[in-house]
């Protein structure tokens, strides 16, 4: 066995949540509709029509949640703010009410000596500006972000040192443009592409502006990377594999860190006419809006076989950032997933991968140099409440120690790591899965039918990864 670094003194050990996933109150204190609110009411679009109007109710238990962080001795904790609680109709009045519930946490958490990790957007887009200008389909959207940005950076710059942009872009995007499955509900690869360089856009202007602001702190997008393998030595199936790493990771990553978009992916795009519209100094924006870290959610890695053009042997259509299927599925022409022999998948059909973890973080690392922050990594299944109040989900702890091993392997091997978020604090609203599917370190007591007391539990997960904080990793 090969000798491991230590993690360093003030690695960030924790936990992470969005908005609309926990929060609930979805019409309270002047809050406006959110694009997801809308959305989760189109029938059949998630398991049992389940919605986050109540969630676990954390706007209204945020101290107790923070109780159970402190208690537990969290680092860290990951939180996204949502725009339509800061500004209802997205460009307008900003709403006190919104600030001040952010503001309370936010003291809440310092007070407990856990560090606040601010993600500006996950996923719960103002409905209103979806009516306005279609969202990020329209330009407008690269300043109203920034200006809700800046009147969040203002508020919080004292208090808040880690800031994530845009949380798993080529998610929201391919999933709301072209598989719609999330809100837009558009299946349109140009018109995904055009709101996709609208995001970049967004992106780069509200770090450019974070840098003028000068405040002290780092900011970064978070991005769902799942490393592409390739099913065997076959060179057909290995160039399928580049074809996916250019697509799902290059076409996403280089943008972030370099201003522009790879030759390879740009040149299949143009070729199917599917490009963007580029206008007059995007470029220069793009390079001037460089973050100070790329945060990283890892859930899994993709194995990939070739995928003929004349359609031998094709899966199902299925693009960028789509997750989550042994099922057959790829672009045609360039590449298909297949199911990997060599690791076990969750109940949903997810890879289990910690070497892939590592081997994200060195890719990432050679590719843009620059450190990382590990926002999100997590086991989504079902748990058991006993009866005596107990929770044993030592699946959970099996996956998390390996990637945390996987994590202390990377450093070892060179990569600079700020800290790890595991998914999720409490269990939450899995957007699409409901309730069924947990992924915290606490249970909370409901299901799809019913929201009962919403009472808290702590998981044998809990208190495994309170002596793994103790020990800062040490003892796993
Ligand atoms: C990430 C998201 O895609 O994965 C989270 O940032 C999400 O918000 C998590 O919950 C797990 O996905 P799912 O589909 O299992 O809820």
């Amino acid at each position: 066995h090969q000798k491991l670094d230590s993690f360093p003194s003030d690695f960030l050990w924790g936990s992470a949540s969005a908005a609309y996933q926990v929060e609930g109150a979805w019409d309270e204190d002047g809050k406006g509709e959110s694009v997801w609110d809308k959305f989760v009411k189109i029938p059949g679009k998630t398991f049992k029509g389940t919605t986050g109007e109540v969630a676990v109710d954390h706007y209204h238990r945020y101290k107790e949640d923070v109780q159970l962080m402190a208690e537990q001795g969290l680092k860290a904790y990951r939180f996204s703010i949502s725009w339509p609680r800061i500004i209802p109709d997205g460009n307008g009045e900003v709403n006190e009410a919104g600030i001040k519930f952010y503001e309370d946490l936010i003291d809440e958490l310092l007070a407990n000596e856990i560090e606040p990790v601010v993600t500006l957007y996950h996923w719960d887009l103002p409905q209103a500006l979806q009516d306005e200008y279609l969202g990020w389909e329209g330009r407008q959207i690269i300043n109203d972000f920034t200006r809700y940005c800046e009147i969040v950076f203002k508020r919080f710059k004292d208090k808040v040192k880690y800031w994530v942009t845009l949380n798993e872009q080529n998610v929201f995007i391919s999933h709301g443009y072209l598989a719609a499955s999330h809100p837009p509900n558009v299946k349109d690869p140009k018109r995904m592409l055009q709101a996709n360089h609208h995001a970049n856009l967004a992106n780069a202007k509200a770090i450019k502006l974070f840098h003028e602001l000068d405040i002290e702190g780092q900011i970064g997008p978070s991005f769902a990377y799942g490393p592409t393998y390739a099913f065997d030595a076959d060179p057909k199936n290995q160039l399928a594999a580049e074809n996916r790493e250019e697509i799902n990771a290059n076409f996403w990553m280089d943008i972030y860190v370099y201003g522009r978009y790879p030759k390879v992916a740009w040149k299949y795009f143009e070729d199917n006419g599917i490009a963007p519209t580029i206008e007059v100094g995007d470029f220069d924006l793009l390079k001037e809006g460089k973050p100070d870290f790329l945060g990283l959610n890892y859930y899994q890695t993709a194995t990939v076989k070739e995928n003929r053009l004349d359609g031998v042997g094709a899966g199902k259509p299925n693009y960028t950032g789509e997750k989550g299927s042994t099922e057959e599925s790829g672009m045609p022409g360039l590449y298909k997933e297949v199911s990997n022999p060599y690791v076990e998948y969750t109940n949903w059909d997810w890879a289990i991968d910690p070497s892939g973890l590592r081997i994200a973080m060195r890719r990432m690392t050679s590719r843009y140099d620059l450190p990382i922050l590990i926002t999100e990594n997590g086991l989504g299944e079902y748990d058991r409440l006993e009866a005596d109040g107990r929770i044993h989900d030592e699946y959970r702890i099996n996956y998390i120690r390996d990637h945390i091993v996987a994590i202390q392997e990377a450093i070892t091997d060179g990569v600079e790591v700020i800290g790890y978020c595991t998914w999720s604090y409490t269990d939450l609203l899995s957007w699409l899965n409901g309730y069924q599917k947990r992924y915290g370190f606490v249970y909370v007591d409901r299901d799809e039918s019913n929201e009962k007391e919403l009472k808290r539990y702590k998981k044998d997960s809990y208190f495994w990864y309170k002596k793994v904080i103790e020990t800062n990793g040490q003892e796993l």
